[in-house]
């Protein structure tokens, strides 16, 4: 499938961005795609087995790994990083000729740690599992090695709803030439190159979707629910999430954006250095206001550029306080990932999700306290929400 320039011009601006080669950037309608078709040449190649993530996440990510055929078991995450902690993967089983295809690093919110970030690197090593970097949260950053090249097997990046761009949809997905070389490599990538672009009815929706929300965001509750749930069920909305995404299936086959949507994707690139920017100072913000008064992940930089800004509070009671206070004042808290595999599942089960797994006693005590905060925001607003919080902590 030949590329369009709209096409090159994301990759190309990809490539630059995170010093990797535009060659190995491939794009798809939403980062869950790029997952799917990942997970799937990994089963393919390597037949069936586990992929160790984390449920402090979206049902999305998961999704793609059951998609696939593979089963997800769930690791604890670090109170500094909110991803997987390296130093207690025992026991997933991690282990070489053991059932382990791939672990996941997901930099949650944006928060990317090198160190340990490398450390995960060494343990999916060590099980002759595939890295794969979750970078949803923080499209064109990538955890690095000791000399700067990237540290993934694969990193997938991406485009859609509320996270680093308003562009809405669209995904990226890079592949490692380290793995040019191998028959999962060229799986991949033969797989990536080969995805239908989406058809007509979805990109219509795909050109319709801030109209219909803005509609939707105008109707009362009790009846934007429902028509919500007929433009879904009628392929004429698409949603962030869709019902069935949170029954553990994806919404569509793997496909790549249309030329409207890769448009959008190259256009907001190009916006990508002041929206970092932004954040990052929304970012310094909260951590001057919030830093003595709440816990904030160790991991997060004073002028990180992240999609949200996370805080623990010390139990869900004043989390929902907080929430409940910011929205009576006019701000957009976030419940990201409360419940986990956000926004919650109809079977647990499904997922191969215990809830109160004492294994992930330390991930759920999180995902109890949660709190995030909006980072588009200028350093006033910033300021504003701060002061809203530190009223609610006291
Ligand atoms: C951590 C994480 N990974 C992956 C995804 C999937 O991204 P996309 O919406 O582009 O499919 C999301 C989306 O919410 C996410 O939060």
């Amino acid at each position: 499938m030949t590329r369009s320039h709209a096409a090159d011009d994301v990759t190309r601006a990809l490539a630059e961005r995170t010093g990797t080669d535009a060659r190995d950037w491939h794009l798809v309608f939403k980062a869950r795609y790029g997952m799917q078709v990942v997970l799937q040449a990994l089963a393919a190649t390597g037949g069936q087995g586990e992929v160790v993530t984390q449920v402090f996440t979206c049902c999305t990510a998961v999704d793609p790994v059951l998609a696939a055929g593979l089963r997800p078991v769930y690791g604890e995450v670090s109170p500094g990083t909110i991803a997987l902690d390296p130093d207690r993967l025992d026991r997933d089983g991690l282990v070489a000729g053991g059932r382990t295809r791939a672990v996941v690093l997901q930099h949650t919110f944006g928060i990317v740690d090198d160190g340990a970030s490398r450390r995960l690197r060494a343990a999916a090593d060590a099980a002759g599992a595939l890295l794969l970097e979750d970078a949803a949260h923080c499209l064109g950053r990538m955890a690095r090695r000791e000399d700067g090249t990237p540290l993934a097997d694969v990193s997938v990046h991406s485009f859609g709803v509320e996270k680093m761009l308003p562009t809405k949809f669209g995904g990226a997905v890079w592949v490692s030439p380290r793995l040019r070389g191998e028959p999962l490599g060229q799986r991949m990538v033969r797989d990536l190159a080969a995805l239908p672009a989406i058809g007509r009815r979805l990109d219509l929706a795909t050109r319709l979707y801030r109209t219909q929300l803005r509609v939707l965001g105008r109707l009362p509750a009790a009846v934007a629910g429902p028509v919500r749930g007929l433009l879904t069920r009628t392929g004429t909305f698409e949603p962030a999430i869709a019902p069935v995404e949170q029954r553990g299936a994806l919404a569509h086959p793997p496909m790549r954006p249309s030329p409207a949507v890769v448009r959008a994707m190259a256009a907001g690139l190009a916006t990508l250095d002041a929206e970092e920017a932004r954040r990052a100072a929304a970012v310094a913000r909260y951590v001057a206001a919030l830093g003595d008064v709440v816990e904030v992940p160790a991991a997060v930089a004073a002028d990180a550029p992240l999609v949200r800004f996370p805080l623990f509070v010390r139990e869900t009671g004043t989390a929902e306080r907080v929430f409940a206070a910011l929205t009576e004042a006019g701000f957009r808290p976030g419940r990201w990932y409360r419940p986990a595999l956000f926004p919650g599942v109809d079977d647990p089960a499904v997922y191969g999700y215990v809830p109160g797994d004492p294994g992930i006693a330390t991930t759920e005590g999180l995902i109890a306290r949660v709190v995030n905060l909006p980072t588009g925001v200028d350093v006033a607003t910033a300021d504003r929400i701060a002061a809203v919080v530190r009223r609610v902590i006291g």
